[in-house]
């Protein structure tokens, strides 16, 4: 290369590099981080929301542009062996350094998350100790970055308090902020079970908005640094440090020079180590919707210029793994148990061990309480009422059990309802009735008692039911205490409703 075309590409490069800088300087960068659970035991969603703010804090975004909720309970719960701090690797670094919390305990709820989104300063609760008052009042030429880590479900996340989050609330505010110019683009990453029915149908491309969830739509989200595995959190910890999408963008964060990664590439890496290097032995799909051409930004556009990869030795941790390196890893309704588990195996002989061994099996005859209690449901459902017939009208064709007759049939439809998805259109969205499913969960609830997070994932079947035609009361009728339905209601044709007992 001669010495005057080596000047004209090197000032075009330093041009491009300044133009990336102006960019930046026209507006700003905002976040929201959200962690969905509360307890010990829920222990790496709080400190995966921790480690996201350590990220965006280096990245140069300024604490009053960063809004954190998080229950708060954890890093000084009387289980932690590190009182005061949380580790989101086995020998990483403590991220609750200096985290600036906005909504901590009773303050983070669904209605309060929206309303920090919809940057509806009435909305969230009055300023308190758990409560800054702080929205988002992100302006047209402003970037958001937003990330939630906890249980999740079809259509809903979880939440520490109140009801559960549902899709088309959050595609509601989302949209509406759009509209209004609330932000230039905004970028979400989610780690919940079925994170991908958060999106799926309903995100359209045109709102300036690019989202990655941990899982599909029909798929458990993984925990990992788990008791046992390979790293393993030290022994006192007992408990999952981390998720697994969300240390593989974290740790990628923290050592790869942001400015130069692409949000495609950090999807990409991330999906190849979450799929444990595409085998699925383990782990789950990593999905991307939405305007996907935000993802040939670089990252730093949305988790600050700080993010270099220069502090890659300090923010090194021994669990930092390399995008295809096997990882252990747990569902992430197993590993609540695997804290229950370790807790047991790890007590001294006597009353300690005895007493964790009943809360492991309170929890697990708990789970199998629901399980067993929504089977039955759905079985009264079929016992009773048109439900097979309208299965047979919707599906017959496409669901050869259907086929069938007998006793042996409707337990195998149960099966069904229960614990698969009914055909869909392609791409289309959990429920075309959100509306029902609010309502077939509220049934349950006011019958059946609160679902918890493990219960949660029974929204599988309540939406199977909406996309039969069911209504809520249907539901109501035939679940825990619902009075008897009589024997003649038995189908009833494919085009009725099922109306309330
Ligand atoms: C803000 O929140 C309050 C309280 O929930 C609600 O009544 C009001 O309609 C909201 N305002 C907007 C603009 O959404
Ligand atoms: C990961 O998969 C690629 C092919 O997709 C293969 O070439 C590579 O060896 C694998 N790496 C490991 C560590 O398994």
């Amino acid at each position: 290369m001669r010495p005057l075309q080596l000047a004209s590409v090197l000032l075009a490069a330093a041009a491009l590099v300044a133009a990336r800088e102006l960019k930046q300087e026209e507006g700003h960068l905002w976040a929201v981080l959200i962690a969905g659970s509360a307890g010990y035991g829920n222990y790496r969603h709080q400190a995966d929301v921790a480690h996201a703010y350590q990220v965006l804090r280096r990245g140069g975004i300024k604490d009053d542009r960063i809004i954190v909720l998080m229950y708060d309970d954890v890093a000084h719960s009387e289980s932690n062996p590190h009182p005061g701090q949380l580790f989101n690797a086995p020998g990483g670094p403590d991220v609750y350094a200096g985290i600036q919390i906005d909504y901590s305990h009773a303050s983070v709820t669904a209605e309060t998350f929206l309303a920090v989104l919809a940057g509806n300063a009435s909305g969230v609760p009055p300023p308190s100790r758990h409560s800054s008052g702080r929205v988002l009042t992100a302006g047209p030429q402003d970037k958001v970055f937003v990330y939630y880590s906890d249980h999740g479900a079809p259509g809903i996340l979880g939440m520490p308090s109140g009801p559960f989050l549902y899709a088309d609330q959050l595609h509601a505010v989302l949209t509406q902020r759009s509209k209004q110019n609330g932000f230039k683009e905004m970028v979400i990453y989610i780690e919940a079970c079925e994170s991908g029915s958060i999106f799926e149908g309903l995100l359209e491309d045109k709102l300036g908005i690019y989202a990655t969830t941990a899982a599909n739509g029909r798929e458990s989200s993984w925990g990992t640094y788990c008791p046992g595995m390979s790293p393993a959190p030290p022994s006192e910890f007992g408990t999952c440090l981390g998720d697994l999408y969300s240390v593989a963008w974290m740790e990628n964060a923290d050592q790869a020079d942001l400015t130069l990664e692409t949000l495609k590439k950090q999807f990409q890496l991330v999906k190849q180590r979450v799929s444990q290097n595409y085998t699925y032995s383990m782990g789950s799909h990593v999905m991307r919707f939405g305007t996907l051409g935000i993802a040939e930004e670089v990252a730093a556009e949305f988790m600050g210029y700080g993010n270099t990869g220069a502090k890659k030795q300090a923010a090194a941790t021994n669990g930092a793994a390399p995008s295809w390196a096997p990882q252990g890893a747990l569902p992430q309704r197993d590993a609540d148990l695997a804290h229950l588990w370790h807790k047991f195996a790890s007590a001294p002989e006597g009353p300690a061990k005895a007493a964790a061994l009943s809360q492991l099996s309170a929890e697990t005859s708990a789970r199998s309480r629901v399980d067993a209690a929504v089977r039955a449901s759905v079985q009264r459902l079929l016992d009773r009422t048109n439900v097979l017939a309208l299965l047979r009208a919707k599906f017959g064709g496409q669901l050869p059990l259907l086929a069938a007759n007998g006793a042996a049939a409707n337990g195998a439809v149960a099966e069904l309802l229960v614990g698969e998805e009914l055909p869909r259109p392609e791409g289309a969205a959990l429920v075309d009735d959100w509306d029902c499913l609010r309502g077939m969960v509220a049934a349950w609830e006011a019958s059946c008692g609160p679902l918890d997070q493990y219960g949660m994932r029974h929204t599988r079947a309540f939406a199977n039911l909406c996309n039969l035609g069911l209504a809520p009361a249907a539901l109501a009728a035939n679940s825990c205490g619902g009075p008897a339905v009589g024997a003649g209601s038995k189908l009833m044709g494919p085009d009725a409703h099922i109306a309330a007992a």
